[in-house]
């Protein structure tokens, strides 16, 4: 009884120590003891709107006083399709939001809306009836318009003191929902659109770079770097920011076989940690932060203000596409063209190619394959034996190849745009030596992912960690990984129970021969099953223990929560979406 008294007035100092560092009203220790312990059963969660100790209008109202008018409340995008608290209902503005919905900047351009529709939750969503709810639900209810690490640092102080969930949100591009949560307020980071080509100069490094704000997206960071004639390592949706997810995540792209991973590119990043404080972090300061948010995963250590990467010279490069349909074959002989694509990857690779490719069991797609700094005539040799056979079995095929005297060039020309994704999904990384001495197993195992309605996407890279860059989190699995193989099953606007059923197809059916394929593998944790079970080791691999140590350092108060992410264990979502401790 002594030794529970004890550790009652214990966190009862800490809770309130924690909760008067920063400049809002405190709660009283009458409020404080209510909050811990009044309900011993149950878990401590984070407040919820409708809670009494959700922040009053005037606490809200003082909080975006600090941000200098910067604080967003959410009205969902898809309000004009319901009789809701919002907007007027109306028919035209509805049909307007439905025939944009599938770009990605219907939803990147918003403080709120996110691309990965499970995790909408259906809370306001413009194909369900009028009449089905239009709720703030799982999206943010606040969103701060962030423009300095002033804004982040308030956001910061004002979610701790209240106990609210910290949502960390560039595009919204997210499959696991990492960029949005219910009863949350996000630090929103669209308009940190700063960025410059510099010459860079330390220990390690000397040379030019990219330096870009939070919110830089692929496609601006593309074009700086054009006009400087220098490449920048982004990814296949150019639309995707660059300093958040993608690059924390591991980043990969056109230029990777060429220059290593996106994480890999970074020299320092600006940082705002759980306590606060702004803080460098590279080779030579902070440099376990530096490890940890190149590849260790996003939203999770600290919020990113700015990001600084090497930066390449432009290269004359040579790209091809290719569609070939199963029309008038077999599917044996369909999917021995697929096997004989795939045992050409390895040479791709090594001449410094990425192939991008989806697959379905009617359709192969390959958009495209590049090699900066390659020939037409090289890239043509090595797709050579893929064209043969389609030529051999008088296949359908349409084949595009050229050679353009820049990357941007052809990563314009070549590259298709990008819709937000219309699938769930779930991934595995698959080694160059499965590649090579498997490919009839590896390819059968997908030709019963396609049976069972699942399209499957394919990017092949060569992840090797390049000579002489440094170390970091990003998954090992990746450095023998010949193809990030991704998963999807459609997502159904009309059916939420297919929706439903689709997950358990992918955790249970369709991922378990992958994993039994590749023993002590792992997945890209950006392109992943969000239900992945032990996600620490198949996301972060013998990484993890480690990198949990670095987010208790710079996040002890346990601020930040990314599904899937590092530490998210710590807390558990509640049938209402609600955030819970374990801890
Ligand atoms: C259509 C599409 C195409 C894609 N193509 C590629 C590709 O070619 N290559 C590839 O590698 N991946 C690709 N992805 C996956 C992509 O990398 C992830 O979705 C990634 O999380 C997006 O990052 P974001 O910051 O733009 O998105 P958001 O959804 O805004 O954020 C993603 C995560 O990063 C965190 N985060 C964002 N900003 C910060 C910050 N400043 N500081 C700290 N944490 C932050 C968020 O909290 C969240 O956890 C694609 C995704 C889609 C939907
Ligand atoms: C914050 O203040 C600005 C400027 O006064 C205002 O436009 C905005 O609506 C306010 N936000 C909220 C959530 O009240
Ligand atoms: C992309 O999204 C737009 C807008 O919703 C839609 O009209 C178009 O058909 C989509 N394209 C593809 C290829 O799915
Ligand atoms: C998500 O949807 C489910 C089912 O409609 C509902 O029970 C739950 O409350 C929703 N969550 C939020 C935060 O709105
Ligand atoms: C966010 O701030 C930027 C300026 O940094 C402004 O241009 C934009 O309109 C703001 N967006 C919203 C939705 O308030
Ligand atoms: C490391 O931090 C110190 C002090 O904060 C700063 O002067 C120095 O420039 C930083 N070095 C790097 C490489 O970021
Ligand atoms: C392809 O077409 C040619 C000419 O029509 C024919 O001779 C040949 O047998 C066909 N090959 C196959 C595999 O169908
Ligand atoms: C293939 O590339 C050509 C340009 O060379 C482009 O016109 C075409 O749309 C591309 N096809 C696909 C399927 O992306
Ligand atoms: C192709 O996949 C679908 C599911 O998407 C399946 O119904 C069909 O039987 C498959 N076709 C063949 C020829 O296997
Ligand atoms: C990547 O390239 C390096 C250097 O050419 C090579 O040693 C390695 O085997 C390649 N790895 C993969 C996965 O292709
Ligand atoms: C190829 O993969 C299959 C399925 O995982 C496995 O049973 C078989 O032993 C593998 N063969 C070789 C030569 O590795």
């Amino acid at each position: 009884m002594a030794g529970q008294l004890a550790f009652v007035v214990l966190l009862f100092a800490v809770g309130y120590v924690a909760l008067t560092e920063n400049a809002y009203t405190p709660a009283s220790p009458a409020q404080l003891f209510k909050r811990y312990f009044s309900e011993p059963q149950q878990p401590r969660c984070r407040t919820f709107p409708g809670d009494a100790d959700w922040p009053t209008a005037e606490e809200w109202s003082e909080f975006n006083k600090t941000l200098g008018g910067k604080l967003i409340a959410t009205v969902p995008i898809a309000s004009a399709c319901h009789v809701d608290q919002f907007t007027p209902y109306s028919q035209s503005e509805c049909a307007a939001v439905q025939n944009v919905w599938g770009y990605p900047e219907t939803h990147y351009q918003t403080s709120s809306s996110v691309m990965s529709a499970w995790y909408a939750n259906q809370s306001c969503d413009p194909f369900t009836s009028k009449d089905a709810q239009c709720v703030v639900g799982t999206y943010v209810q606040y969103a701060v318009n962030a423009t300095s690490a002033l804004d982040y640092q308030n956001t910061i102080a004002f979610t701790k003191a209240h106990n609210i969930r910290l949502v960390i949100r560039n595009t919204g591009h997210d499959y696991n929902g990492k960029s949005t949560g219910a009863g949350a307020v996000a630090i929103w980071t669209h308009h940190l659109k700063d960025m410059e080509i510099i010459d860079y100069n330390s220990q390690f490094y000397t040379g030019k770079a990219i330096k870009v704000g939070a919110g830089v997206q692929g496609f601006e960071a593309d074009e700086i770097a054009h006009d400087n004639d220098v490449m920048v390592v982004t990814g296949n949706c150019p639309t995707v920011g660059i300093a958040g997810g993608y690059t924390q995540g591991g980043g990969h792209g056109q230029l990777v076989s060429a220059f290593g991973l996106a994480a890999d590119q970074v020299l320092e990043w600006e940082v705002v940690t759980g306590t606060g404080e702004l803080v460098t972090a590279s080779q030579s300061n902070n440099s376990d932060l530096y490890w940890a948010l190149a590849g260790g995963g996003g939203g999770t250590y600290g919020v990113v203000l700015s990001m600084t990467s090497k930066v390449y010279p432009e290269r004359q490069t040579a790209s091809a596409n290719l569609t070939f349909l199963n029309t008038g074959v077999t599917q044996e002989t369909f999917y021995g063209v697929v096997e004989t694509f795939v045992t050409t990857l390895p040479s791709i690779l090594d001449a410094g190619g990425v192939s991008i490719w989806m697959l379905l069991n009617t359709t192969f797609l390959m958009t495209p394959t590049t090699i900066p700094g390659g020939t037409k005539q090289q890239l043509q040799s090595l797709l050579d034996p893929v064209i043969k056979e389609l030529e051999a079995n008088n296949m359908t095929y349409i084949y595009n190849i050229d050679e353009f005297s820049t990357y941007y060039d052809a990563y314009q020309t070549m590259n298709p745009p990008s819709n937000v994704t219309e699938y769930q999904l779930g991934g595995r990384l698959i080694p160059r030596s499965i590649v090579e001495s498997n490919s009839s197993a590896l390819v059968a195992a997908m030709q019963n992912v396609n049976n069972q309605g699942a399209v499957i996407s394919g990017v092949s890279v060569n992840a090797t960690q390049k000579p002489g860059y440094p170390i970091n989190a990003v998954n090992p699995v990746w450095r023998t990984a010949a193809i990030d193989l991704v998963f999807g099953t459609p997502w159904s606007y009309s059916d939420w129970d297919t929706n439903v059923a689709n997950r358990r197809i992918m955790t249970d059916e369709l991922l378990p021969p992958f994993e039994a394929m590749t023993p002590g593998g792992g997945a890209y944790l950006n392109e992943a099953d969000p239900n992945q079970p032990d996600f620490q080791y198949t996301f972060y691999n013998e990484n993890y223990a480690v990198l949990r140590t670095i987010k208790d350092k710079y996040d002890p108060d346990h601020i930040f929560y990314a599904a899937t992410g590092v530490g998210s264990e710590y807390w558990t979502e509640m049938e209402d979406h609600r955030l819970c401790r374990t801890f």
